[in-house]
């Protein structure tokens, strides 16, 4: 379920109910920037003080080192589109936590600059993936269950061993296609077939949502899938989205 809001000062005190269900039932939150504005420092602040919630600070950047920040700054930079964040072509569905054991539960999306054509968000509820998987490919779902993979970025400092998909407590994924070690033929094939699957969007369930400035979304990394669309940009940084973890 997707919840959209505005912000005004009226509802800045549901926002930690609203936060609630996107740990606990892996809900999305939208928050619109409407006649009030709230910088990323603002919303830091409003993160820490009024909801209580601790940031994870570790975000991997382009060199693939840890660094411990507080915003990972994602734009369209020439001299870095070797990687999807920084290109202009589309994302494929990942988590972005999936490489840490022990990975952040609410990703917190501000979007400071948008551009006009493309660039939304892409989303996969897990609980409809598995639902899909059930009824279009079952083997494929019971092999997502049962067989571990090795998920893992830059110098092996972080890494997951743990099956792509999880049922219990509640549908969760670890999905990074690039980052997911693929030893033997076994794990390729499963790795291509789950991309194949989750990729299709005539099989699989994508929701779109465009942020517009100062627009932020929330969610739990491990419930749903995210990705982006592609964008046409005229200069570099035309697209600048701010993320920041937090527990
Ligand atoms: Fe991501």
């Amino acid at each position: 379920m997707i919840n959209e809001i505005f912000l005004k000062k009226s509802c800045l005190q549901k926002i930690p109910h609203f936060i609630e269900k996107v740990r606990k039932k892996g809900e999305v939150l939208v928050i619109r920037s409407n006649d009030m504005k709230f910088s990323k420092e603002d919303w830091f602040k409003f993160l820490t003080k009024n909801c209580k919630l601790q940031p994870d600070r570790r975000h991997y950047n382009y060199d693939q080192t840890i660094e411990l920040i507080d915003w990972y700054k994602i734009t369209n930079e020439k001299s870095k589109s070797t990687s999807f964040a920084f290109s202009t072509t589309k994302q494929p569905l990942h988590n972005d936590n999936a490489f840490f054991e022990n990975g952040a539960n609410i990703n917190f999306f501000y979007m400071e600059k948008q551009v006009e054509h493309g660039g939304e968000q892409i989303i996969y509820f897990v609980d409809k993936l598995v639902e899909d998987l059930k009824e279009k490919n079952k083997a494929l779902l019971k092999q997502l269950l049962a067989e571990k993979v090795l998920i893992s970025k830059g110098n092996d400092e972080f890494k997951n061993y743990t099956e792509i998909l999880k049922i219990k407590p509640y549908p969760m994924s670890f999905w990074n296609y690039f980052r997911t070690v693929k030893k033997c033929k076994k794990i390729n094939d499963l790795c291509k077939n789950f991309f194949d699957f989750v990729e299709n969007k005539s099989i699989s369930s994508h929701e779109s949502i465009k942020l517009f400035n100062n627009d932020c979304m929330l969610f739990n990394d491990k419930r749903i899938l995210h990705g982006r669309n592609a964008f046409s940009a005229k200069n570099e940084n035309d697209r600048i989205l701010y993320q920041s973890m937090w527990n």
